[in-house]
């Protein structure tokens, strides 16, 4: 691969899963960009979310993005706000090849739903219509990526096959 390969979608898609096993396949290094914001300043999301701001949270990823994507070719999966920002979405329209990696929202409900409190945007009081509303503001987003995979399955291996077939 000739350019880093960027996995976008929501939260709970399975970006990170799915970015280390293609990582693997093709023989090339895996970045979280979520854990590498994480590892900077040595604090997790929520608690960069409460005790900073989501505006601090939305510059570190745009830093930690852009600082990233323009480097040596390598798989990336990026936080499900990522994509929105016009700058690091021009940046990987640049440098990078997008996927987004469109999940079922009944799967990715399913998946929130047991690891309560990860993510600071949604409400889990009313979990289904909370990623129902977030999905429909961004899927005319996410649609701009250079390829769309439809995940309905778990199976990993399958998903990659298939993201290997699209490039
Ligand atoms: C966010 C998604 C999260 C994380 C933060 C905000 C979003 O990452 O960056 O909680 O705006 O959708 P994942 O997509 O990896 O859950």
């Amino acid at each position: 691969m000739l350019k880093t390969i960027v996995l976008i979608g929501m939260m709970g898609s399975g970006k990170t899963s799915v970015g280390k096993e293609l990582a693997k396949k093709l023989n090339l290094a895996f970045v979280d960009i979520d854990q590498e914001i994480e590892k900077k300043y040595q604090m997790n999301i929520p608690k960069i979310f409460q005790t900073r701001g989501e505006g601090f949270f939305r510059k570190a990823e745009e830093n930690m993005s852009c600082k990233l994507i323009n480097g040596k070719p390598c798989v990336v999966s990026i936080g499900g706000g990522g994509f929105l920002n016009k700058k690091i979405r021009g940046k990987i329209k640049i440098h990078a090849i997008s996927i987004w990696i469109n999940t079922e929202l009944d799967k990715i409900y399913k998946r929130l739903n047991v690891s309560k409190n990860k993510r600071p945007l949604l409400n889990y009081k009313n979990l289904k219509k909370s990623i129902k509303e977030i999905y429909d503001k961004r899927k005319p987003i996410y649609k701009k990526a250079d390829y769309t995979i439809q995940i309905k399955s778990d199976n990993k291996k399958m998903i990659v096959e298939n993201i290997i077939k699209k490039l």
